[in-house]
């Protein structure tokens, strides 16, 4: 159980984000995404023998594998199965009133995107469900049926960047009256068919945008963020980190500006990953560390 979640996902920048958190014996850690352990394994190892950390993860998957890798830290470890975005209240519940970091490492874990049941990839034909937690409610065939034509093109436009939004919504709305859609290929194949060849992006695959549109809708992510963002200054000692990997420009400028605007930290600048480690993780490509200390 320990090795397999220790090969499902690759922690990302894993060097960089243990120089900004400094973890030291005897303080308090908070991961607000937990995933697999990889970030929260190494903040355990490097605060040795009684640093603490509170692990966040939405994903009842994920939390168990990740309660079986980290069982060697004993109690030392906490793992809330709750979204990041209500820290303050779980915090607050378990009598914590500060900490001596944050990590949030956001977007899927390649748990997620490998299974091709939870329906994050087009790579593979599977119902397009797109729900970090199973437990929630709405899924991406539930976004799909049941919104409109605007609003989808609104979707895909803000949290995809996607430049044929509307086309392409308006394909799906023409589809959808006839069959609903129920699986990736199928949306990727509808993706594909509404925008004109001419407009397919050479680098990616035309329907990458829309299904991070999905996903970032599925799962309220920039709400979710933003929710972070306000309250986790409030339990950062002074002196103490707040990191956060996103993967793409929409978090990146959210969490950029966050930090410039709050009196309370102080932002440092962005950190890419090395070429030996995009070499070696493909995942980290489009990684940004931004790290902000508590004054
Ligand atoms: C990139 S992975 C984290 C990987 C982790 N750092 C590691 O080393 O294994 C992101 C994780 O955050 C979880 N997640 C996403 N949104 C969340 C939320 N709002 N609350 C809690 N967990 C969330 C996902 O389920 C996923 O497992």
């Amino acid at each position: 159980m320990t090795e397999q979640a220790a090969e499902l996902h690759l922690p990302v920048m894993y060097n960089e984000v243990l120089a900004y958190l400094q973890p030291k014996n005897g303080r308090v850690y908070a991961d607000a995404t937990l995933g697999l352990g990889g970030h929260t394994e190494a903040v355990l190892k490097a605060s040795a023998p009684n640093g603490r950390v509170i692990g966040f993860e939405w994903d009842n998957e994920a939390a168990i594998l990740a309660a079986g890798r980290l069982q060697p830290f004993g109690d030392r470890v906490t793992i809330i199965h709750a979204s990041y975005a209500d820290m303050a209240v779980e915090l607050i519940g378990l009598g914590v009133e500060s900490v001596d970091g944050i990590l949030a490492d956001l977007g899927v874990s390649s748990l997620q995107l490998d299974r091709p049941e939870r329906g994050f990839s087009f790579r593979k034909d599977a119902p397009v469900d797109m729900r970090m937690n199973p437990e929630s409610a709405i899924d991406a065939a539930a976004i799909l049926a049941g919104v409109t034509e605007n609003e989808l093109a609104d979707i895909f436009y803000h949290y995809g960047e996607e430049r044929q939004a509307r086309r392409i919504a308006a394909h799906l709305c023409k589809a959808r009256a006839s069959c609903r859609i129920r699986t990736t290929r199928q949306l990727a194949d509808l993706v594909a068919e509404a925008v004109p060849r001419r407009f397919h992006p050479e680098k990616i695959h035309v329907a990458t945008r829309v299904f991070q549109a999905l996903r970032i809708a599925v799962n309220r992510e920039l709400d979710n963020l933003v929710r972070l963002l306000t309250d986790g200054p409030d339990f950062l000692r002074p002196g103490a980190a707040f990191c956060i990997i996103s993967f793409h420009s929409l978090e990146d400028r959210i969490v950029k500006q966050a930090f410039r605007r709050d009196g309370r930290l102080r932002p440092g600048k962005p950190v890419r990953p090395t070429e030996e480690e995009v070499a070696t993780n493909p995942r980290a490509r489009s990684a940004t560390l931004r790290c902000a200390v508590r004054v």
